[in-house]
C-alpha cells in the first residue's frame, strides 16, 4: 500500500520525552522530585472561575467559534486595559488555549511551501512546529538584519516577556520589527502569554500605540489564561489585531471545528473581568521566583534575561545536560535550553510552577 508520508516525520522528536532519564532520577530522591521543568500551573482554580464555569454546564447547542457576545465584549475590555490598545477596528477570536492557534496559524495564513516564518532564535518549539505542519521554512533569528533578503517572509513570530528567557523586548525593537514586516507584508504574531508577569520589566503589547503606530494592520496578539488565571486544564486563549486577518482566521475556524467549548467561554468572561485573582496569582509568582532565584544564584548560577514570565534561565556555563543530570541528582527537574534551539545549549529552565513548599526546598537541596 501506498500510504502518504507521516504528518509527524516534518516535526522534531517531542521534546519532553528527552527529559525522562532526568525525571527517573529526580524521582529517586527520597523525598520525591521538585518538578520545576514544566510551567504547569498548580494553585488551584479561582472560585469564581469554576462557578461561571459550572453555571454554564447545561450547553445542549453548538457553541458559537466567534465567541459570544459578552465573551467578545470581555476580550476586547480586557485587551483595551492590559495592552493599552484602542477596542475600535480590533478583531477579536477566542481559542482552544494559544498552543493550538500557534501551531496552526501557519496554515491558517495559508503559508505553505517556498514561504518563511522567521521565530525567535531561542524560542518556544511550536512556532517552528506549526511552520513545519504548513511546509514552509524557519529561520530563527532575534533581528531582522539577520535574517537578509530572505524572499518570501510571510510572518514573523515575536514572543515578549519570552519564554524560555524571561526576556522583554522593547517598544522601539517591536515597532521595528511592525514596520519591517509591514514594508514586505508579512504577518507579526506577538505570543503575549506571559504579559502579566512583567518583574523588573514592563511588558509592552504590539498592540499598544507606540508599537503598531493605533492600526491593527497586519498584526496579531496572541494570549492565554493558562497562566494568568490557572486555566491550563479549560484550554482558554484567543487571538486580537488585524479585522480582516481574524476575520480569515474565523472563517477557517469554523468550517474546522475549532471551537471553544461554550462552559469555558463563560468562565474566560469571569476570568477576564476579574483583575483580582490575576493579581493573588502574580504575588504567588513573585514570591516563589525571589526565592528560587536567590537559591540558584546561591549555588552558583548566573541568572540570564528572566526579568518577566513564568522562568528563571539559568547557566553555569556547561551543557545543558550536565546541568539537567546535576540538578536531577538532587531531586530538582529543569527543562534543557536546548529544547528551545541550539542556542540554548548551556542553559537551562526552571518554572516558578512549583507550590510554596516544593520551592522552599530548593535551597537546601542544592547545598545538600
Ligand atoms: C510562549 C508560549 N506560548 C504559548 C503557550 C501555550 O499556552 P496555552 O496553550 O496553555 O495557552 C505556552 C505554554 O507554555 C508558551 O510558553
Amino acid at each position: 500500500m501506498n500510504r502518504p508520508a507521516p504528518v509527524s516525520a516534518r516535526l522534531p522528536e517531542f521534546t519532553w520525552d528527552t527529559l525522562d532519564a532526568a525525571a527517573g532520577l529526580a524521582a529517586a530522591h527520597p523525598d520525591g522530585p521538585i518538578n520545576l521543568s514544566m510551567g504547569t500551573p498548580v494553585d488551584p482554580v479561582p472560585a469564581l472561575i469554576r462557578q461561571a464555569l459550572a453555571d454554564a454546564s447545561d450547553a445542549p447547542g453548538y457553541p458559537l467559534t466567534a465567541g459570544t457576545p459578552a465573551l467578545r465584549d470581555a476580550i476586547a475590555a480586557w485587551v483595551a486595559r492590559a495592552c493599552g490598545a484602542g477596542v475600535d477596528g480590533l478583531g477579536v477570536l477566542p481559542t482552544v488555549g494559544s498552543k493550538e492557534l500557534v501551531a496552526w496559524l501557519p496554515t491558517l495564513l495559508g503559508i505553505g511551501p517556498g514561504d518563511v516564518v522567521v521565530v525567535p532564535s531561542i524560542a518556544y518549539p511550536t512556532y517552528e512546529d506549526g511552520a513545519r505542519l504548513a511546509g514552509a521554512t524557519v529561520v530563527r533569528a532575534d533581528s531582522l538584519t539577520a535574517v537578509g533578503p530572505t524572499p518570501r517572509v510571510r510572518l514573523v513570530w515575536v514572543n515578549s516577556p519570552g519564554n524560555p528567557t524571561g526576556r522583554v523586548l522593547p517598544a522601539p525593537h517591536l515597532r521595528k520589527v511592525v514596520d519591517w514586516a509591514r514594508e514586505r507584508g508579512a504577518v507579526v504574531a506577538s505570543d503575549e502569554c506571559y504579559l502579566p508577569l512583567g518583574w523588573d520589566a514592563e511588558p509592552v503589547s504590539v498592540l499598544s500605540p507606540e508599537v503598531c503606530g493605533g492600526s491593527y494592520d497586519g498584526v496579531l496578539a496572541v494570549h492565554s489564561l493558562s497562566k494568568r488565571s490557572n486555566l491550563a486544564g479549560y484550554r482558554a486563549g484567543f487571538v486580537a489585531g488585524d479585522p480582516a486577518l481574524v476575520a480569515e482566521l474565523l472563517k477557517v475556524r469554523k468550517h474546522a471545528g475549532m471551537i471553544v467549548p461554550a462552559p469555558v467561554q463563560a468562565a474566560m468572561v469571569a476570568a477576564l473581568r476579574d483583575e483580582r485573582h490575576a493579581e493573588e496569582q502574580r504575588e504567588r509568582y513573585r514570591a516563589r521566583r525571589a526565592v528560587l532565584r536567590a537559591a540558584f544564584a546561591a549555588a552558583g548560577f548566573t541568572v540570564e534575561h528572566s526579568e518577566a514570565g513564568l522562568y528563571l534561565w539559568l547557566t553555569r556555563d556547561e551543557d545543558c545536560w550536565e546541568t539537567v543530570d546535576r540538578l536531577a541528582r538532587r531531586g530538582i527537574l529543569v527543562a534543557a535550553g536546548a529544547f528551545y534551539g541550539p542556542a540554548g545549549a548551556r542553559h537551562v529552565r526552571a518554572a516558578l510552577t512549583e507550590s510554596d513548599e516544593r520551592v522552599a526546598a530548593v535551597a537546601d537541596r542544592l547545598r545538600g
